[in-house]
């Protein structure tokens, strides 16, 4: 079968169509012939070298976490899916042992880790974390949603939002951006987001951002957001931590997932403690929290923003594009 390996850790020149064995699943194991599987941040940063998790003893590294299609046979032992279902995955790897494993939530398993596979024609996965997609819901829609969508579902859990708070979103026109947009329009939340690119947040405000704000100077926003917000949710890191403390209301909250503008942020201590502000991490959703999210969609509730999607032979394209800065939402890579 073909897959798009990284072959070579030097951003999107660095993928190549190789040839690879057949699957053979294990047991508790299933191969899903793949329709479509979203990239994300994260396949980037191991493309670009800079990921801890894979190096050029790993190459070739096929990645893609966001994997959905149909599943094309189940190893010994599987009873929750069948030949011919239709499923998108739950990328979670988790030890099922752990103190949060068993009181939850999942994502905070002590040896959490991620699935990759998704960027080939077939991948073996854990058949008991494929989530049945609904009838009337393709492939490629079904694929936009685990990371970016139960990653910002779940930091908007973690910022205990309630209808008609503000919400800050720097960087609104990405994965996580524009899905935290969605969910916040869903929830009854008023967003403001941020980008380099007023045509980009245009389009942002068509799936439902309340404010944006067109600046990357940090200063220029803080001037912008004229109203304290209840909470940001921060998936850039670097300066942008610093931005989102000093606009949030006393007893504000801030969550945080990436580092896309830099892995260290300052704080200020007192403007924390004497204004009972919170700043917290969070990692991915849990499998119930994509469960509801296929669900919400198949409900009409939201449908993911896909910029565009591409051919396997084009994934390098796909990152590129990434890259560059030019989508909005999410990429898609279809089998
Ligand atoms: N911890 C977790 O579980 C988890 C899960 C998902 C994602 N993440 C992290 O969250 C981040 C976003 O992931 P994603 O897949 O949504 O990425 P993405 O789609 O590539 O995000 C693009 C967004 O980031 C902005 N951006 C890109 N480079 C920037 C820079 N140098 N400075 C400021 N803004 C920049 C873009 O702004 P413009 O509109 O101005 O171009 C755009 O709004 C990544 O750091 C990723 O690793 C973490
Ligand atoms: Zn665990």
């Amino acid at each position: 079968m073909r897959a798009a390996a990284f072959t070579d850790l030097v951003g999107p020149d660095g993928v190549g169509i190789v040839d690879q064995p057949a699957p053979d699943p294990g047991p508790g194991e299933a191969v899903v012939d793949v329709d479509a599987c979203a990239i994300n941040r994260h396949d980037l940063w191991i493309l670009q070298g800079d990921s801890a998790m894979v190096d050029a003893d790993d190459l070739p590294f096929v990645s893609g976490l966001d994997v959905a299609g149909t599943v094309e046979e189940t190893g010994p032992g599987v009873t929750g899916v069948d030949t011919g279902d239709r499923v998108v995955l739950c990328p979670n790897e988790t030890c099922g042992t752990c103190r949060f494993c068993r009181e939850g939530p999942e994502n905070m398993c002590e040896n959490f880790s991620l699935y990759h596979g998704g960027l080939a024609e077939r991948a073996l996965v854990t058949a008991d974390r494929l989530v049945p997609i609904p009838e009337q819901m393709d492939a490629t829609t079904a694929a936009a949603l685990p990371t970016a969508y139960t990653t910002a579902y779940r930091m908007l859990q973690r910022a205990d939002v309630a209808a008609g708070d503000r919400v800050f979103v720097p960087g609104a026109t990405g994965g996580v951006g524009v899905a935290t947009v969605q969910l916040c329009d869903g929830l009854g939340l008023e967003s403001v987001g941020t980008s380099r690119s007023a045509a980009k947040l245009d389009r942002v405000r068509e799936a439902g951002l309340d404010r944006g704000i067109e600046s990357a100077d940090v200063d220029e926003i803080r001037e912008a957001v004229d109203e304290p917000v209840d909470a940001v949710i921060n998936h850039l890191g670097g300066e942008y931590s610093e931005l989102g403390q000093s606009v949030l209301r006393r007893g504000g909250r801030m969550v945080v997932c990436g580092r896309t503008a830099g892995g260290v942020s300052e704080f200020d201590v007192a403007d924390l403690f004497l204004q009972h502000k919170r700043i917290v991490g969070s990692t991915m959703g849990t499998q119930p929290d994509l469960e509801r999210l296929v669900q919400f969609v198949a409900d009409g509730a939201f449908s993911p923003v896909i910029d565009d999607t591409y051919p396997l032979a084009e994934t390098g394209a796909a990152f590129a594009a990434m890259e560059n800065r030019e989508s909005v939402g999410k990429i898609v890579v279809e089998g």
